[in-house]
């Protein structure tokens, strides 16, 4: 089968949500399923719907609300088992596109030690269950687990059955990040050339980082006849993450005069070879990162908070002269907006909603006044609010886990300890937090190695529950200056589950508060929802 472009199957509500901590409540899905649709990727791989209620209801809410007819293919993955396939057709049955992603193991290592299947069993069940999804949804993707390391015969019987059964994309994917570009192109090459009706479908790649080589693996593939391309935003994903999506884009688009004889166009064609609207990806990096709690590194390609900035004087002098002597693409070509400084104390409501009309936020008017709230109280202590401030606040207000504790107010107490205690201060806080439908104020005060330490043990003595373990630990600032707001990100453990949190303050210790806090709300969330909703298998793929 051929494509005019080069298709972008989105996994960062799957594979991505796989990272540790990562987990993201159905708020948070859709909010990056509709900035996903914004971005035109394809297909949005949306969840694996049996794996829990939670999965199964994000899917049919992103089915019903992004899936609309001129919007992207929704996908859900299933296991090759009738159950898992059932339940994805019916989380997707809202969409006006579906798509249904089923997978088994092709590997030896997989069927002998896993599975515990021989390949003739293989065989069957991919027959079985492509053909039983295909009577289901029309559109399916076959994904024999672990191809990377299966035995190259045995993988093109097993897409050879699975494309007579109805697959219409079959997916090579590299599960545990060990192949290199050179042999993950022969393997499409190979592909494409012993599997007899292989023109029937799409190849699609999916790849893990584990050697770094995810992003060059997939346009090695490209060269070679892949298609469709499964990644991440900001590369996150299982283990050390899936292949990075602004990275593939941008490469495509950059270097396109180099691809486009791997596609058919002339070398010199300027279409693009995606659908992607590359002027969204900052804005849905952003996103990811705020939601999932995953911190973009600083050097990180594309989307990295150093990605455009030049520090050499040689290069800042060649910048000057002409642009292109250090710079291959546009910033503004990513979203990075030029102009960063906007607003100020005496800005009003409407020069405030405007610019975030301007940034891409349509916030609801509950939304907005909380968003306006935050943003004079943070103009009372900074000079000037930037893009990447106005960005914060909205995330901060927007931010989709229900507050069963609100912090009411923080009084904390700290400073030097000497040695002989004789001259030291002993750090102590006092909380003051509301809880949900209980009128009466929680006051709690605590003792601790620092600030923080003894604002979070105030925290836990107000919220009662087990004390989580304090896994990680950051907060970094938004601008530049000294007055600039703090955004503080933790990661706690609590009954073996990671919990992460965020919050924005231009006081630091406050901003690490809100993210404790936020933190606990989610470990709230869960315990709530585990008394309702059971999971329906335990743990992910
Ligand atoms: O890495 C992998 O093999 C997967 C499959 C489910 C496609 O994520
Ligand atoms: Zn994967």
């Amino acid at each position: 089968m051929t494509t005019e472009k080069i298709l972008i199957f989105d996994t960062t509500l799957r594979d991505g949500e796989q990272s540790p901590g990562a987990k993201l409540n159905v708020e948070e899905k859709l909010r990056i399923a509709k900035q996903l649709a914004k971005l035109k990727v394809d297909i949005i791989e949306a969840g694996f719907p049996f794996s829990s209620n939670g999965d199964f209801e994000a899917v049919r809410k992103i089915a019903e609300q992004v899936g609309t007819i001129d919007g992207p293919k929704i996908c859900g993955l299933a296991r090759a088992s009738a159950k898992d396939i059932k339940a994805a057709a019916d989380a997707l049955a809202p969409a006006a596109h579906k798509r249904i992603h089923t997978f088994l193991a092709t590997s030896d290592i997989h069927m002998e030690f896993k599975l515990k299947k021989t390949r003739a069993e293989v065989l069957d069940i991919t027959s079985e269950m492509v053909a039983y999804a295909r009577s289901l949804v029309d559109d399916i993707e076959f994904s024999p687990e672990d191809a990377c390391r299966s035995e190259p015969a045995f993988l093109y019987q097993v897409l050879e059955r699975a494309i007579a059964a109805g697959a219409t994309t079959v997916n090579i994917p590299d599960t545990v990040g060990y192949t290199t570009p050179a042999e993950y192109g022969a393997l499409i090459k190979g592909i494409k050339e012993n599997v007899p009706n292989i023109d029937h479908a799409i190849i699609s790649v999916h790849g893990h980082n584990d050697l770094g080589l995810a992003v060059a693996n997939f346009l090695e593939a490209v060269k070679n006849g892949a298609r469709q391309l499964e990644c991440t935003i900001n590369g996150i994903g299982e283990r050390a993450g899936n292949a990075a999506l602004e990275e593939l884009v941008m490469a495509l688009h950059v270097r396109r005069q180099y691809f486009n004889p791997f596609l058919g166009k002339p070398a010199d064609s300027t279409a693009p070879l995606t659908n992607i609207d590359t002027r969204q990806i900052r804005k849905t990096s952003q996103l990811v990162s705020e939601c999932t709690g995953m911190i973009v590194q600083p050097n990180k390609a594309i989307v990295g908070a150093n990605a455009f900035a030049h520090e050499s004087g040689i290069h800042q002098d060649g910048m000057l002269k002409n642009r292109l002597t250090y710079e291959i693409m546009d910033a503004q070509l990513v979203g990075v907006a030029e102009n960063s400084i906007v607003l100020g104390k005496l800005s009003g409501r409407n020069a405030f909603r405007t610019r975030l009309i301007e940034l891409g936020f349509d916030l609801s008017d509950n939304d907005l006044n909380k968003a306006f709230l935050r943003f004079k109280d943070v103009a009372d202590q900074k000079k000037s609010i930037t893009d990447r401030d106005l960005e914060a606040i909205v995330d901060d207000v927007t931010n989709l886990v229900p507050e069963t504790f609100k912090l009411k107010c923080v009084q904390y107490f700290s400073g030097t300890q000497a040695p002989s205690g004789e001259f030291g201060i002993t750090p102590s806080a006092t909380v003051v937090l509301e809880k949900e439908g209980q009128s009466e104020m929680i006051k709690e005060t605590a003792d601790g190695d620092g600030p923080i330490d003894a604002i979070y043990n105030a925290i836990q003595r107000a919220v009662q529950i087990e004390a989580p373990i304090l896994k990680e630990f950051s907060i970094a600032a938004i601008g530049e200056g000294h007055d600039d707001q703090g955004i503080a990100h933790v990661m706690l453990e609590y009954a073996g589950r990671k919990y992460r949190g965020r919050g924005l303050d231009t006081d630091i210790v406050i901003a690490g508060t809100r993210a404790y806090l936020n933190a606990i709300n989610r470990i709230h969330q869960t315990l709530n929802k585990t008394e309702e909703e059971p999971e329906l298998i335990s743990g992910r793929l």
